[in-house]
């Protein structure tokens, strides 16, 4: 049911016309909507340049969510969740449109959560326009999508600009990593495991690998993909937050400050990497033409709107450090690529061999190590040795694997998209699955300073094929190591 807790709140979608809007917000909405989570008279007011009536709309977000997603519409929610629709046609450039989402607005006392799914450079006009009509309140909120900014000095234009108009308790910045189970159960795993707890340092962990592959290329936004490259487009965002959360210390409890202060401390503690080291430590590639699912794909410089000499990074791999009491000697090697052989993102952790007098003649056991799936097939896996059951004296031992699996375990439940979770979550006004300002800017210091020795020393732009595991140096980059990335099916 609705929750009394939340605010009476309009959501203001600026940006509805897009693709995340189409793709994300939309359907995710839907499902609150079917979830009765949506308060009852929320409208959902769609802010673009388009001529549109409202019938128009309304038909274009119902293709939408039935296109983008696998959701059935069903005509009893349809109806309630149409009537909340609303476009409203504003140029942002054109202060005096604002004047007709004043129009809309006016009527009504309820809080409004401005959501900014349109690019940075309309943020100036679309302040301007909110505060000629009075329209930005300190009891308002707004939603930010990444990216922000592509370096520090521009997330911290972006941010000031921002924080002008909005104070920092009314903004909440999406990485939608955040809001997807898996991670938030990374929590859990830590803190109330004490099998895990009590091991979750540089004593008993050797070394930890995460990886998001993608199976998709650029779908269609070259432009914008090549002006910021996989670093700042995975990287910077995702890899870092699930690197922050995975390692942070134990919060004081569960709120958002006190969960973000431990985050940051881990963000600031990364060895920067400079061009030094930037050789022996990062690994940057771009896809050339290739299979997948037999499939052929053609090459990063030969997609849609390419330009053919283009430089941008499809694929990173990183060593990386945390220099704290408690992950000091630990390596973090990290790895993100569009068009790998599958979509996978998993987190995977070694621990250390256990040196003793019983088994050391044998040959060398592998490390035991779990494997946290992300997405898809969304679960764990704990590899331990085992003694092979048979009538020998000798120990016979073998890896085996321990399996848990969301779908066997949770049957009766469903895993709510990200969207949805952090939709729910900015009505509410909770902050903890959202980024707080000062952990942008101490990502973007570690990237700004990778990026910029890879300028500095005209780092190598290896090509892989598509469809392959990136190029040989990521394999590399652990081999110099004595160790492998684990294999993935
Ligand atoms: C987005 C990136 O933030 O995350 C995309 O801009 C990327 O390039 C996407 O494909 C991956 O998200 P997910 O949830 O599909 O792993």
């Amino acid at each position: 049911m609705f929750d009394k807790k939340i605010k009476k709140y309009d959501l203001i979608i600026f940006g509805t016309k897009g693709d995340l809007a189409r793709r994300k917000l939309f359907p995710a909405l839907y499902q609150l909507e079917k979830l009765l989570k949506l308060y009852k008279n929320t409208r959902i007011i769609g802010i673009g340049r388009a001529n549109w009536t409202q019938k128009k709309y309304k038909k274009i977000i119902k293709n939408s969510i039935e296109n983008f997603s696998n959701i059935k519409i069903k005509k009893k929610i349809w109806i309630k969740f149409s009537s909340r629709l609303y476009f409203c046609n504003i140029d942002v450039n054109n202060i005096s449109d604002f004047y007709k989402l004043k129009k809309i607005l006016i009527k009504s006392n309820k809080m409004r959560i401005y959501y900014f799914a349109i690019p940075q450079n309309t943020f100036k006009n679309i302040f301007k326009g909110l505060k000629k009509i009075n329209c930005n309140t300190s009891s308002d909120r707004i939603i930010l999508e990444k990216p922000i900014g592509n370096s520090l000095n521009t997330s911290k234009k972006i941010n000031n600009q921002v924080g002008k108009n909005f104070n920092e308790k009314q903004i909440f910045r999406i990485d939608h990593y955040l809001g997807k189970e898996t991670i938030l159960n990374l929590i859990s795993l830590k803190f109330s495991n004490s099998i895990f707890f009590t091991n979750w340092n540089n004593t008993t962990i050797d070394h930890v690998q995460i990886t998001i592959a993608e199976k998709v290329g650029i779908e269609g936004r070259w432009s914008y993909f090549d002006k910021t490259g996989q670093m700042r487009d995975m990287i910077q965002n995702h890899l870092l937050q699930i690197l922050s959360i995975l390692t942070m210390s134990t919060p004081i409890n569960l709120e958002s400050d006190n969960i973000r202060n431990e985050k940051l401390k881990i963000l600031k503690s990364l060895r920067i990497i400079n061009d030094k080291n930037i050789n022996r430590k990062t690994v940057r590639g771009q896809y050339t033409s290739g299979l997948i699912d037999k499939k052929e794909i053609p090459a990063y410089i030969n997609e849609i709107d390419a330009v053919k000499n283009s430089n941008t990074e499809t694929f990173v791999s990183i060593k990386a450090n945390i220099d704290n009491s408690q992950w000091y000697g630990v390596p973090f090697y990290l790895r993100t690529g569009k068009r790998l052989p599958i979509k996978h993102s998993e987190i995977v952790i070694y621990f250390k061999n256990n040196n003793n007098n019983l088994f050391y003649k044998t040959k060398k056991l592998p490390l035991n190590k779990i494997v946290i799936r992300l997405q898809p097939n969304e679960g764990l896996d704990i590899f331990i040795i085992n003694k092979i059951p048979k009538l020998d004296s000798k120990y016979k031992l073998k890896e085996i694997k321990l399996n848990f699996n969301y779908n066997k375990s949770f049957k009766k439940y469903r895993l709510y998209d990200a969207y949805e979770r952090l939709l729910l979550e900015s009505f509410f006004g909770s902050q903890s699955l959202f980024v707080r300002r000062d952990e942008i800017e101490a990502s973007w210091k570690w990237i700004d300073s990778i990026i910029n020795s890879w300028k500095k020393n005209n780092s190598k732009l290896e090509l892989y094929k598509a469809g392959t595991w990136g190029p040989k140096s990521s394999e590399n980059l652990l081999k110099k190591d004595g160790r492998e990335w684990n294999k993935i099916n």
